[in-house]
């Protein structure tokens, strides 16, 4: 999910729109082209990738299409994270490669969206000089404008936030996919203010969209033989939407139950879950819909109610424990995961073992985990020492993801012998005459193909092998045949 950290390089993903030098046509984007090629790669998380394929909607609907070589493209755009320094600075290293591909074909525009853009505003322009086009999260629909100044030479930024953007009506152009499973954004921006974060300043508020919108293109994604949504917000728990006319409202345990009824056979995803605002009534949608994955991804951040404070995330280790007993009460066969940061400022070495001691509790299927990473203008940066050496948090970082990987690998263990409903995602990466898929509780599992199935199907696999990554096993029987 988020890709500037070397101990997760199973879970990077940067989006190659498509293939080598092949130009797509979008299927219901046919209108008449300018003959302009754009490529674009995506840093960070979900919520980016999801961005880029909104991004790419608008600029189909200006004439351009999208290219996987960055050669040949007119416009290369890059959409990029600040959430840790990391992160920016693989964005800085990949801009110096686009302006390498620019001095051989002048006339090649280079832009950059999302949160650096939004962090950093016109210093990209002007400090930098590396870039002509600058475009925070919330000004998409204004691209084919900047693009036609910057064509002139003109410098191009549109960084305004928005309290209302929510792309609702845009429908996004699928980049990279696999046809089985696709995101959703049902809100944008948020307003938790976690003294570390830097998202509240890069997205800014918090909204929510349209759900019956939400579910439209659910439906449509069905249609067109999608068979998994993920609904992505910042915070899902806290989505809310009301009807200005009617007063209606919609929370987001009632979108879940509405997004499930579009139909059985269309499985249900959703990230992130904020320990303080998760309610028993989202557990017992996830209970009652078979369709709605038994996976909670609830990020615990520290084990220490001390630094939990100091985080301002808004509950203790006591209340958290108490919502993963709800979610194994209500739900026993839930994955749960958590993202986790050592060496927050203050941290010592018993805050440290509280960590390790809630993630033995909590029993993660897996976590993302890193070290922290003081951010421009966050209460933390501003009020808080980031008095923790590296070393040390590179130390308590290494014990965090030797623990955690020891617990995946058990659980993965206990699951050998049991047989689970997969969606079949593709082939394996290893091997052609194997299937990827995920069950429910979101593990990965790896099968010899039969012959007849497809990516799309549903098949029943029993778990025979195990790392701490991936289960292996075989088809034992094909609801489908
Ligand atoms: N909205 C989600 C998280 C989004 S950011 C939530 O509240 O859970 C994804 C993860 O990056 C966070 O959960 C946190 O673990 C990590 N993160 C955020 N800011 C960070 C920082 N300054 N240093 C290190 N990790 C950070
Ligand atoms: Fe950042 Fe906290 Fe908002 Fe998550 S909930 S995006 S960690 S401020
Ligand atoms: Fe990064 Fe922005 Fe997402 S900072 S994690 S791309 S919201």
């Amino acid at each position: 999910m988020y890709n500037d950290n070397p101990t997760l390089d199973h879970l990077v993903k940067t989006i190659d729109p498509m293939r080598q030098g092949e130009v797509l046509d979008f299927p219901g984007h046919q209108e008449k082209g300018n003959g302009k090629l754009f490529y674009i790669e995506s840093f960070g998380c979900q919520m980016n990738f999801s961005d880029s394929e909104i991004v790419a909607a608008v600029l189909h609907g200006a004439g351009y299409r999208s290219t996987r070589n960055m050669e040949e493209a007119d416009l290369i755009l890059v959409n990029t994270c600040s959430i840790r320094e990391k992160a920016e600075d693989t964005v800085r290293k990949r801009l110096y490669i686009y302006n390498k591909v620019k001095s051989s074909k002048p006339g090649t525009l280079i832009g950059v969206l999302g949160c650096m853009a939004e962090r950093m505003k016109k210093n990209l322009l002007e400090e930098e000089k590396l870039v002509d086009l600058v475009v925070g999260p919330d000004a998409y629909r204004d691209m084919p404008k900047l693009l036609e100044s910057a064509e002139d030479g003109h410098r191009a930024i549109n960084v305004q936030l928005s309290r209302e953007e929510t792309y609702a009506d845009i429908s996004p152009v699928r980049l990279d996919s696999n046809g089985v499973a696709a995101f959703i954004s049902i809100m944008r921006g948020c307003d938790n203010m976690c003294s570390f974060c830097v998202v509240p300043f890069t997205r800014g508020r918090e909204r929510s969209r349209d759900p019956f919108s939400i579910v439209a293109e659910a439906r449509d994604l069905f249609d067109t033989g999608y068979r998994e949504i993920t609904l992505l917000g910042q915070n899902v728990d806290s989505y809310h939407w009301k009807n200005p006319e009617t007063g209606e409202e919609v929370n987001f345990a009632q979108l879940l139950r509405m997004c499930a009824d579009v139909n059985p056979d269309l499985r249900v995803r959703f990230s992130t879950s904020h320990p303080k605002d998760m309610t028993d009534e989202v557990l017992y949608a996830m209970a009652e819909k078979e369709n709605i994955c038994n996976y909670i991804h609830l990020p615990i951040q520290s084990g220490s109610n001390r630094i939990l404070e100091l985080m301002r995330r808004g509950y203790t280790r006591e209340w958290y424990m108490g919502r993963i007993h709800a979610i194994r009460r209500i739900i026993p066969e839930c994955a749960i995961s958590s993202d986790i940061i050592a060496g927050f400022c203050t941290e010592t070495e018993a805050d440290h073992q509280e960590t390790l001691d809630i993630i033995r509790q909590a029993q993660y299927s897996m976590s993302y985990m890193f070290y922290y990473s003081e951010r421009p203008n966050t209460y933390a940066q501003r009020n808080l020492k980031d008095d923790v050496s590296l070393e040390i948090k590179k130390r308590r970082l290494s014990e965090i993801i030797a623990l955690q990987n020891s617990i995946s690998r058990q659980l993965n263990q206990s699951d050998i012998g049991k047989t689970y409903k997969v969606l079949i995602e593709g082939d394996s990466k290893k091997s052609a005459e194997d299937f990827k898929g995920r069950n429910s509780q979101n593990k990965m599992i790896i099968f010899p193909k039969n012959p007849g199935l497809k990516p799309g199907d549903y098949v029943y696999v029993e778990v025979l092998d195990a790392t701490s990554a991936t289960l292996k096993g075989r088809i034992t029987q094909n609801p489908q045949s």
